[in-house]
């Protein structure tokens, strides 16, 4: 039988959050059942932030753990470190004769990066997403699981695609799509700090790992405000990330019921990131166990 082709990938920068796992990782290990995937680790895209060889040898063990940990079967998908294939490399430096300063300086996460870190606006990170190409158009791919922070490198891998296509007069590449099961949004995980994604380098996330003392911890401290004053009263971004959160981990009646009493103006946070921070350990059990 002729499965279609699946490739992801995460950068081996840190500990696996709730993000990579709910945006990503948990998409993986469901499709190795139907696709062909592969799933590797992106140690040349970490480069752009110049880790030492510790780090990033460090950091590469550590992914494959957590791959393995959540189940990715290595009997059923292909795991593979990014720099063992240098024809990543080499697809990569003929897709940048193909790609323009203009388009890749207007990509957000390029000027979020460069605003991050200022002092190290490398080539490497404007030509980030022709790399993600490269690694995807490689395998001829047809479906991408990941998040919703991904979703612009995506746009700009099919566009990449098409352009050497056309540029040839050869379909060689298919144009690679997100993937999500039953047609779901892709999923953006916020994170503990009031604002935005849940990010490895934004202090704000809950490793795989993380034990269950900590989870209450971290998330007892998330940022709320002084709670609703009127009936039915529209969320702000702090308070509707953690019911987003709560979405994701807790069982619908749990959400009804905190949100019933948001609208009643009686919600405690205090009560709900009790409730939240079970629900986190609860799922995130099995995982922990399996790491041993
Ligand atoms: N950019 C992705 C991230 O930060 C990692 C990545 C690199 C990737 N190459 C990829 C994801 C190819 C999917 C396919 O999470």
């Amino acid at each position: 039988m002729n499965k279609q082709i699946v490739v992801s990938g995460i950068r081996p920068t840190g500990y696996l959050h709730l993000g990579n796992y709910f945006g990503a990782v948990r998409n993986f290990v469901r499709m190795q059942e139907d696709f062909n995937c592969y799933f590797f680790i992106a140690d040349i895209h970490s480069l752009t932030t110049h880790p030492t060889p510790e780090n990033l040898q460090a950091g590469v063990k550590q992914v494959l753990a957590e791959y393995l940990a959540c189940g990715i079967d290595p009997e059923k998908a292909t795991i593979f470190i990014q720099s063992d294939v240098p024809e990543i490399s080499e697809l990569y430096a003929f897709l940048n004769m193909n790609a323009y300063l203009g388009e890749l300086e207007r990509t957000t996460s390029f000027k979020d990066k460069a605003r991050q870190q200022p002092e190290n606006v490398n080539a490497g990170l404007l030509t980030y997403p022709v790399l993600m190409a490269a690694d995807i158009i490689i395998h001829k791919a047809k479906y991408v699981p990941v998040g919703k922070d991904q979703e612009q490198n995506l746009e700009m891998a099919r566009k990449f695609a098409k352009r050497f296509n056309h540029m040839y007069g050869k379909k060689v590449f298919p144009k690679p799509k997100p993937f999500t099961f039953d047609g779901a949004d892709m999923i953006k995980v916020p994170g503990l700090d009031g604002s935005g994604k849940m990010g490895k380098s934004e202090g704000n996330a809950i490793n795989l790992f993380e034990e269950p003392g900590a989870i209450r911890k971290k998330v007892m401290r998330a940022v709320t405000d002084s709670g609703p004053t009127e009936m039915n009263q529209e969320k702000p971004e702090v308070i509707q990330n953690l019911f987003t959160l709560m979405k994701i981990v807790s069982a619908a009646d749990t959400v009804a019921h905190f949100d019933a009493l948001y609208n009643k103006c009686e919600i405690r946070y205090g009560d709900m990131k009790k409730q939240l921070a079970e629900d986190i350990i609860f799922y995130t059990a099995p995982i922990r166990e399996a790491k041993g």
